[in-house]
This record gives structure tokens, C-alpha cells and sequence, in this order.
């Protein structure tokens, strides 16, 4: 999410971070190492390889599912808690270190002892994850934009779509719209399923003496003209309280587990989340929110969501320090309310 360490960073990396093979001659993507890691494509997979057991094990995830997953994990500075590109694979932030992992929390893996997990210095993770997504993502494939407006991830390589992955990200200080704070984008078009947005702004009239002090925006039509998917953006901050609405289409390209409680507001259409146990990905519940409905998402889940329509949701993030911590060690049940 856009207030983590690498938000609004340039996309670029130190090469000399990373260890990257010459391009394969047949498709022409490059291997990437990372510690014991190895990460490889083909026209349609991304492989992870792993040693386990005197053994190397791999994993193979759909290459457009996999350039969705890393492309939130850069662009979130890894988040909150974890980051599942799937069943298998997926960081922990450690805010300062991050681990990677294969099998880690998947109950089938780890009770096997196939699991692996390394951990790493955030800057060293972070200029891999952004050197695979330079080689691996081709032109006209956009890994925040909805499949149906976007081009294929797949074949061998073909170009490349830096503006893509280095597009501007919203970093709001305060509120849009604001002096010297994020814009409005009034410049990006309304998307086509919120054509029946209204795009009127409301009228702000101060008393004497606090102009400049009172603000508001229309944000139905802020995010009506959001280009991407499943990109919370920090929207309104109020000390710990941040609103980071965003706009969901298709499938949430991750499982998050959070080390913290998150409030989600459905503001239009529809989500159904799959809920499952944060360590061993055993099935939970599954909840289907419509606009209005409001759910506290508990500390010890992981949440991945399905949205056909385009739906707007916005997402209540609590920055306090020392959060994790206070959940990790009991001290704070995993849920807000007891009933
Ligand atoms: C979440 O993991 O809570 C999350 C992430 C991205 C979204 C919405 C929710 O777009
Ligand atoms: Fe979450």
C-alpha cells in the first residue's frame, strides 16, 4: 500500500543487488537468484525453486498471476503482515527484513518438510522483485489493470511496459486535492462500469477565518477515474487512521495475512472474500459484502476477493505503532469486537 517504505520510488534498482542470468536463448526472459531461491519463466509460467530436503522442489504460478502478485508486493512495500502470491509462495515483512517463502504456511508443505524460508534485507528483495518485473513484464501487459483491459502476459519475451510498472502511485499527505498534496486525476477517463457515476463535486463554503482549513472532494468520482485494480491507495490520514479506498475488478492478484485488523467497507457492488487460517490456508468462511456493508477483517486470517463488477471498497488501515507485536504476542485478541 502506498505508505510503505517504497511507495512513490522510482521502480528502478541497483543492479549490482541482483543476480540475474544472461536471457534464455529460446524465450528470452532471464533467470533471477535470490539466497537458495531461483526464479525462472517460460511463455506461461513463472517457477520457483527451492531446496528441501537435500532436494530442489519448484512451483510453477500462471506468469500473469505472478507479475500481479510481485507487481503489489513492490508497489506496497510488502505491506502489512503477508504477501501469498498463492498457496506456496509469498513474503513476511519484517519491516526492514522481509522472508520468503515456499510452503512455509501451507499445512500440506510444512507438514511434510518440503517448506523453505530465507529472509532478507528489504532493499536486496525489493531490487529483485522490481529487476523480474522489468524482464518479465511484455508490452501490453498492465499487472494492475483489470484482465479485460489489459494485453496478455504470456509468450516469449516481446518488449517491455516500464510506464506500467512505474506509474505514478498516490501518496496523499492529508487529502487530495489539497495545495502541494496528491491531484484529483480528473485527467484519467471515467472507467466504463462507472459510467453512471455522478462526477459533481461538492461546494465548500467556509466560515471567515478557515479557508484553506476545510476540504472535500467527490471521492465516488475520485475512484470512478481509478486506472488500476486492487491498489489501496492512502486516501485520507488522520493521525493512525488511514482510508485507502481502491477499485477491484477480477481477483484480488493475492492472500493477505495481516498482523493486524482491518476494516473493510464495501462503498458499491459486490466482493466475495475467501477467508482462510493464516498459518495453514485451511478454509474459514466465505463472505459476501454489497455496498454498504462494513467487515472487520480479524489478525489471524488470510483474504484474497472476487469482484466481477468493478466495485469500489474502501479499506481502514490502523498505522499504530507496535500493532504486530500486540497481536503476535496475545495481548490483543485477533478480532475488534467481542460479542
Ligand atoms: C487486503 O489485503 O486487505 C486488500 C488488498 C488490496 C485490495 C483490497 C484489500 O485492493
Ligand atoms: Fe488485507
Amino acid at each position: 500500500m502506498a505508505m510503505m517504505d517504497n511507495a512513490n520510488q522510482p521502480l528502478s534498482f541497483a543492479a549490482d543487488e541482483v543476480d540475474a542470468s544472461q536471457p534464455d536463448p529460446l524465450t528470452g526472459y532471464r533467470r533471477f537468484q535470490l539466497g537458495a531461491f531461483e526464479f525462472s519463466r517460460d511463455e506461461y509460467f513463472a517457477r520457483v525453486a527451492w531446496p528441501a530436503k537435500g532436494e530442489t522442489h519448484s512451483h510453477l504460478i500462471p506468469a500473469d498471476a505472478f507479475l500481479r502478485a510481485v507487481m503489489r508486493d513492490v508497489a506496497w512495500g510488502f505491506f502489512y503482515g503477508w504477501v501469498n502470491f498463492d498457496e506456496v509462495i509469498g513474503t513476511r515483512n519484517h519491516y526492514g527484513m522481509v522472508d520468503l517463502y515456499a510452503g512455509t504456511f501451507n499445512g500440506v508443505l510444512k507438514q511434510a518438510g518440503v517448506d523453505y524460508l530465507e529472509t532478507f534485507e528489504s532493499p536486496r528483495i525489493m531490487a529483485t522483485f522490481k529487476a523480474i518485473l522489468h524482464d518479465w513484464v511484455n508490452e501490453g501487459f498492465d499487472p494492475f489493470a483489470a484482465p479485460e483491459e489489459t494485453g496478455s502476459a504470456f509468450g516469449r519475451k516481446h518488449g517491455d511496459n516500464a510506464e506500467a510498472i512505474e506509474r505514478f502511485r498516490v501518496a496523499t499527505q492529508r487529502m487530495p486535492g489539497l495545495p502541494d498534496d496528491s491531484p484529483l486525476r480528473d485527467d484519467l477517463p471515467v472507467n466504463r462500469q462507472f459510467a453512471d457515476v455522478a462526477q459533481d463535486e461538492p461546494e465548500i463554503h467556509a466560515e471567515p477565518g478557515f479557508a484553506g482549513e476545510l476540504h472535500a472532494f467527490n471521492l465516488f468520482k475520485y475512484l470512478s477515474r481509478s486506472d488500476v485494480t486492487w491498489n489501496p491507495s492512502v486516501t485520507s490520514v488522520c493521525k493512525a487512521s488511514l482510508f485507502c479506498p481502491t477499485t477491484e475488478e477480477f481477483i484480488l492478484p493475492i492472500f493477505h495475512g495481516n498482523d493486524r485488523v482491518e476494516w473493510f467497507l464495501q462503498l458499491s457492488d459486490e466482493i466475495v472474500w475467501e477467508i482462510a487460517d493464516k498459518n495453514d490456508g485451511a478454509p474459514r468462511a466465505r463472505v459476501t459484502m454489497r455496498a454498504g456493508d462494513i467487515a472487520a477483517m480479524p489478525a489471524d486470517i488470510r483474504h484474497q476477493g472476487y469482484s466481477t463488477k468493478r466495485s469500489m471498497l474502501l479499506v481502514w488501515e490502523n498505522a499504530t505503532p507496535d500493532l504486530p507485536q500486540r497481536y503476535e504476542s496475545g495481548e490483543l485478541p485477533p478480532y475488534p469486537v467481542e460479542f
